[in-house]
């Protein structure tokens, strides 16, 4: 009988063990230090479909209606990509951008504006 308490206790030691490696995997995925920012950024501009359109590194629109968005003032681009997801820039293009915006949070939107004004303007 004892036997089979000790049995059951290791087991629950060994999830709690589990459980305790997994937060202590998140906490140190939350403190990837700033050097990771700019693949964060990449994987964001990737995720977020905005390559689609505004092409790799925001250099090769898919159109010629589209901007490109390498090397623009982050300040710029921030408050484009605002007043795109509010509506306020509104024109028969920006309304296929306004349609994935939902996407994106407003720390995001920073974070993407300061990876493609980093970004050279040319190759
Ligand atoms: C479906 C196509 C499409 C997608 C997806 C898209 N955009 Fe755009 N984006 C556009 C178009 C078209 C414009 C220009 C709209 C206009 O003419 O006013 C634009 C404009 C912009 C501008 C303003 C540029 C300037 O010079 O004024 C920024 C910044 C921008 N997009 C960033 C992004 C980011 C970041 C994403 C991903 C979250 C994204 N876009 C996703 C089509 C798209």
């Amino acid at each position: 009988m004892g036997r089979k308490h000790n049995q059951a206790g290791a087991e629950t030691g060994g999830k709690m063990r589990l459980r305790k490696l997994l937060i202590s995997s998140a906490i140190l995925l939350a403190l990837t230090p700033v050097a990771g920012q700019a693949q964060d950024a990449e994987e964001l501009y990737r995720e977020r479909t905005c390559i689609a359109c505004h092409g790799a590194e925001g250099r090769t629109p898919i159109m010629d209606e589209y901007p490109r968005l390498a090397g623009q003032p982050a300040k710029y681009l921030l408050l484009q990509m605002q007043a795109i997801k509010s509506g306020e820039r509104l024109n028969a293009h920006s309304v296929a951008m306004k349609n994935v915006m939902h996407l994106i949070s407003d720390a995001e939107m920073a974070t993407l504006a300061q990876w493609l004004s980093d970004l050279p303007e040319q190759e």
